[in-house]
């Protein structure tokens, strides 16, 4: 009984000293000029998401999307946003309805193997099957109602 009072009398005080020191050397450093590694943490994380924001960008345009926006923009839009050269504006039924009437077959056609001032290909370095989902893509933009194109297979022997 006597004894372990006096050793909790010599305990307690070595854990509080203790206490003060770790919480003292916690303390201090995140007031200096050295950022500790929860503030380092934060940093990382509020720059993060400028590059996060362009990677889920990227990767949404992948590959469920392959031949909508992303060759539309890349390869179409150059003549079709503005209807350059004489191009079917994107999104203009008025433009478009008449080539619709002509089939998909025929609008794959030209957009592989090119029409007037429209190179084949667009003259760009996109697939069959991505020309494919890009001219679907505009045409219903533009009143169409034009199925996805199929496995890059089958879109390719369709165009062949
Ligand atoms: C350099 C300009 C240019 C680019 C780039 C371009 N087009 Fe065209 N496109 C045209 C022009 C001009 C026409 C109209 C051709 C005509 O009927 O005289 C046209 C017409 C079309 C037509 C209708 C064809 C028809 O038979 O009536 C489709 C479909 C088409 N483009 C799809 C595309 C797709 C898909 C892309 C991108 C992969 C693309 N175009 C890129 C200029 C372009």
């Amino acid at each position: 009984m006597h004894k372990q009072q006096q050793t909790g009398g010599v305990v307690l005080p070595i854990i509080i000293v203790v206490v003060a020191v770790v919480l003292f050397a916690m303390f201090v450093p995140t007031g200096g000029r050295a950022p500790s590694p929860d503030q380092q943490q934060e940093v990382a994380e509020r720059i993060q998401p400028i590059g996060l924001v362009e990677v889920k960008a990227a990767a949404s345009n992948g590959p469920a999307r392959t031949g909508e926006e992303k060759v539309y923009k890349a390869q179409c839009a150059a003549c079709h946003a503005a209807g350059a050269l004489g191009a079917p504006k994107f999104g203009d039924a008025g433009a478009w309805g008449p080539r619709v009437k002509t089939g998909f077959e025929a609008l794959l056609n030209s957009a592989l193997k090119g029409k007037n001032s429209m190179p084949a290909q667009s003259g760009g370095a996109a697939s069959d099957y991505e020309i494919a989902r890009a001219v679907v893509y505009m045409a219903n933009q533009g009143g169409a109602k034009f199925d996805e194109p199929k496995a890059p297979a089958a879109a390719a022997s369709a165009a062949q």
